[in-house]
């Protein structure tokens, strides 16, 4: 993961250099650093932890650099430290990346041969002593070229040099890396929003390509060192949603505001006037497309799940669902009359790009559903779909989970129109209602004092499950991620019905069970699979939806009653309490909410 910046400019760069530090922190919060340029010297400055500690730690110094690079670390090889946080210099230049080497260790054991001395255990100080020991017979551009034909892995660099007073490398390959200008002075992201407080004039890298930017020039280079020239795009100015305003953390603002984003994305999408759905520009016939691939990793694979039941309850069409990093690896049928969807809140998950790229390479028809619109896996898919929620800074994805099951869902419906498999009454009647899920979340952000009720149990225990059949099943494993990861408590997705062969082993009296039963299709079959862990001594929160009908069991622990609403729009509501179960949780027990321990929002990094 990681992030990177890099600013070359008239004045001493280091305190905005902290505040695209701060931006970034949702890619690595382990440790962080900096390295700017003064009179030929390069001083650094690093620290384990945030952003916040290094600059407590600058502000003590004067740092009058006007050249400089910063880091964000989530850590891959070594432990987050100080020796390991980024910058890592030698006497002649400093580097910053985020990816990872692959062959390091070779290239490690080639340059102690060479008498280099390695202070760090990561794999990034190879980059610096290669470049350093081909600066002895090579000049700047070809010590670079030879660097990276070295190099096996993913990376986004930033480099200065201790001889070019106003000069930043920048390189990429597999990792996102952005260019953007300015008055006098010019930067390198890892992404626009970075830059955004300095610029909205932005060129992306390509893959393979590497870039000398000065205070008053910027030039690109191909991967044989071929200049070529790139477009700048113009960014819109609107800073977006990033403050917390008077929430305690950016998690529960982004889930109170799901209503807000809910209506925003149907906004776009639905054309109220004549009751219809717009995939504007799509650009495929019917039938060209006799099936869905829909890839994905953590929540984005969930939404990916939720997909593939409407899909199938609503169209003819065949679909089948991958976990990105699976896909990239597997003997993969290719053909021509398949959708390949790939979802990403971030468009940046080096798993979920890895695949897209490896369909484009197959030349599949390729669509992304994003909520960074600027990002790489929408720029290099065919056909984008973007979920229109604004920025998601809580590492935990939820406001972009629901996001996404809604442009899922309208694409459902739309292809299921298109092809005949529904009728225009169906059809509408499904738009009408989707026209009152943003209040209906609304009414069921409502379900806080019961969920911090229920939390205690979930905190004290050992572990705990999540069941439901149907489009229940990827509710409960998202529901069960979000506990897991916000509150480290065990928790286990399941299908209700395969509890019994294996998993109801694990039930003792007192564990904390939730079972999620909509009055569905599987509503029955699901109740039963409740009485068996009821049986056997579990504590069962019921999520269902509200009803006349008794629900036909005794020794429910809790019951959290959603709102009616069609079928298909019940697994939107039944997935707030279950945020809030997690948040009040990791609440209870002290956790950091918005930055849960060993992770990062966009994972750059296989
Ligand atoms: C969990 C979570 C992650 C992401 C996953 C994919 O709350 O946020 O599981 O969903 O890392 O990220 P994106 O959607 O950016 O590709």
């Amino acid at each position: 993961m990681c992030g990177i910046i890099g600013i070359t400019s008239t004045k001493p760069v280091s305190s905005s250099i902290i505040n695209s530090l701060k931006k970034l922190e949702y890619r690595g919060y382990d440790s962080a650093g900096i390295a700017t340029l003064l009179d030929g010297k390069i001083n650094e400055v690093k620290c384990e932890g945030r952003v916040k500690a290094l600059e407590t730690n600058i502000s003590k110094i004067k740092m009058l650099g006007t050249v400089g690079i910063g880091h964000v670390r989530w850590a891959t090889h070594g432990v987050p430290s100080t020796l390991n946080a980024h910058p890592h210099s030698s006497e002649s230049v400093s580097v910053v990346h985020n990816g990872i080497i692959e062959n390091s260790t070779l290239l490690k054991k080639f340059l102690v041969e060479k008498g280099h001395k390695f202070k760090s255990q990561t794999d990034t100080e190879v980059i610096v002593h290669l470049i350093t020991e081909y600066l002895k017979e090579n000049d700047l551009k070809n010590s670079i070229l030879k660097m990276l034909k070295k190099l096996h892995g993913s990376f986004a660099l930033g480099i200065i040099f201790k001889d070019q007073p106003d000069l930043i490398v920048g390189a990429r390959r597999g990792s996102p890396l952005a260019v953007g200008y300015g008055p006098n002075e010019n930067y390198l992201g890892s992404d626009s929003y970075a830059l955004k407080s300095m610029t909205n004039k932005i060129t992306y890298l390509d893959d393979g390509e590497f870039c000398i930017l000065k205070k008053n020039s910027v030039e690109f280079f191909d991967d044989t060192g071929k200049k070529v020239n790139k477009s700048v795009l113009e960014l819109s100015n609107e800073e977006g949603d990033y403050d917390k305003g008077d929430y305690k953390h950016f998690m529960a603002k982004e889930i109170e505001e799901q209503p807000i984003t809910i209506k925003n994305c149907i906004n776009e999408y639905i054309d109220k006037i004549n009751n219809d759905i717009n995939l504007l520009n799509f650009p495929w016939k019917q039938n060209e497309i006799s099936s869905i691939v829909l890839i994905g990793c953590g929540t984005a694979y969930h939404s990916c799940l939720m997909a593939k039941h409407w899909f199938e309850q609503l169209t003819d069409l065949d679909i089948s669902v991958d976990i990105a990093s699976e896909f990239r690896y597997r003997k993969n049928k290719f053909k021509s009359e398949s959708l390949y969807i790939f979802v990403s809140q971030s468009g940046e998950t080096a798993d979920t790009y890895a695949a897209l790229d490896l369909c484009n390479k197959n030349k599949m028809k390729t669509c992304s559903v994003v909520n960074v619109v600027e990002s790489s896996i929408a720029r290099d898919s065919k056909f984008v779909l973007p979920i229109h929620c604004g920025p998601e800074i809580g590492v935990a994805s939820t406001k972009a989970f629901l996001g996404q099951m809604l442009v899922l869902y309208l694409f459902s419906i739309k292809i299921a129109f298109v092809r005949g498999s529904i009728d225009k009454d169906k059809y509408q009647t499904k738009i009408k209602s989707l026209l009152s899920l943003a209040d209906l979340v609304k009414n069921t952000l409502d379900t806080d004092n019961q969920i911090q009720s229920a939390c205690n149990s979930f905190v004290d225990a050992k572990g705990s499950m999540f069941l439901g059949r149907g489009s229940s099943f990827p509710i409960a494993l998202e529901g069960a991620l979000k506990l897991k990861e916000l509150a480290y408590i065990h928790a286990e997705g399941y299908p209700a019905g395969e509890m019994k062969h294996g998993p109801l082993a694990l039930i003792e009296d007192g564990m904390p069970v939730v079972v999620i039963a909509p009055r569905d299709y599987y509503y029955n079959k699901t109740i039963s699979n409740m009485q068996e862990v009821i049986a056997r001594g579990a504590k069962v929160l019921l999520i269902t939806n509200k009803s006349t009908d008794e629900i036909f069991s005794e020794n429910i622990w809790q019951k959290i009653e959603v709102e009616n609403t069609d079928d298909d729009l019940l697994p939107f509501l039944i997935t707030i309490p279950l945020q809030k179960l997690a948040y009040h949780s990791a609440l209870k027990k002290g956790y950091d909410i918005d930055k849960p321990r060993n992770l990062a929002k966009s994972v750059t990094v296989e």
